[in-house]
């Protein structure tokens, strides 16, 4: 069966986008449910969760083992069909498990670029999901997972989209990120529709939820407030049920400041949310 592809977008940054793809890889995996994270930030914002730095860069940069190398194949398509994608996946420890992961690089960022502003480069939405269609069906993947970047950078938005079976969007809970999210939405949607993607095809890809990133406004009681907000703004919003609540264990875990209590309180807060994942997702 071909994996389910999920991807995460926002459009303020730090609203728990990486956390919640590497989160869900050791969920999922944990699972036994074959996953593959795939970093769509040039930044390395998921590599960096995943990777130090000079390994990442001596063992998967220095040797084009990234979504930058993959998703520059397809501005030539007759490599890309003999491209052997097990060059690209490389396998990363978080919290004893081993989660396949293709890394990212700063090099993205001109790849995107010549796809998007490149005239002869065709279709260039498609592109992103015209490369995920050469992973190898015998890798027998349940899920990919694709971590991207704020929307401000509204190509990488609209590849991902368009690649995605589902999206997720977390929303922290400030006035301010409600206002930018309904803003960005509603003009990838406007884009997404000038590509034939239907406005019902759009909002059924997108999925928000709340995730209580330490910020002084962050009161659960809000929460009900503001899908009503949304929906006056964005009637065909979805919300997931559940919401992840905030915990301070959530920026040390998978890095050496781990403390012994952090993967049992982390797993604790994200579980209903995962829960509702595997519901609303399957
Ligand atoms: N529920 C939570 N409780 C406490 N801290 C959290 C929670 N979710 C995420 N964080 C922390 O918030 C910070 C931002 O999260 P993260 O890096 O996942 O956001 P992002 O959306 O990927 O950011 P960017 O847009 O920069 O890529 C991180 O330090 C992360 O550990
Ligand atoms: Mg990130």
């Amino acid at each position: 069966m071909a994996p389910k592809i999920i991807s995460l977008i926002s459009a303020p940054g730090g609203v728990g986008k990486t956390t919640i793809a590497v989160l869900l890889g050791w969920f999922l995996k944990e699972r036994n449910k074959k996953t593959l994270l795939i970093d769509m930030d040039p930044s390395l914002g998921l590599t960096l969760n995943l990777f130090d730095f000079a390994d990442y860069k001596r063992d998967l940069e220095d040797h084009n083992k990234t979504s930058a190398d993959f998703l520059e194949l397809t501005l030539r398509p007759d490599e890309l069909r003999k491209f052997d994608f097990n060059h690209v996946i490389s396998t990363a420890s978080f919290q004893k498990y081993n989660l396949d992961l293709i890394a990212s690089s700063i090099r993205l960022e001109t790849v995107m670029g010549s796809i998007w502003y490149n005239p002869s480069s065709g279709h260039r939405e498609t592109k992103l999901k015209d490369a995920l269609g050469y992973i190898p069906s015998k890798l027998n993947y349940d899920y990919i997972i694709i971590d991207s970047i704020p929307c401000y950078a509204l190509v990488y938005a609209m590849t991902t989209l368009f690649a995605s079976d589902k999206c997720i969007v977390p929303l922290r809970l400030t006035r301010n990120d409600l206002g930018r999210t309904i803003s960005m939405i509603k003009k990838i949607q406007e884009d997404m529709e000038q590509v034939k993607v239907s406005e019902d095809e759009f909002y059924n890809k997108l999925l928000f939820v709340f995730n209580r990133v330490n910020t002084q406004y962050n009161y659960d009681d809000k929460i009900p407030k503001y899908i009503d907000e949304m929906r006056k703004a964005i009637p065909k919003a979805q919300f997931f049920d559940e919401y992840i609540g905030q915990q301070a264990g959530f920026p040390r875990i998978g890095t050496t400041e781990q403390k012994p209590d952090d993967s049992k309180n982390v797993k604790k807060l994200f579980e209903p949310f995962f829960k509702d994942f595997i519901e609303k997702i399957g």
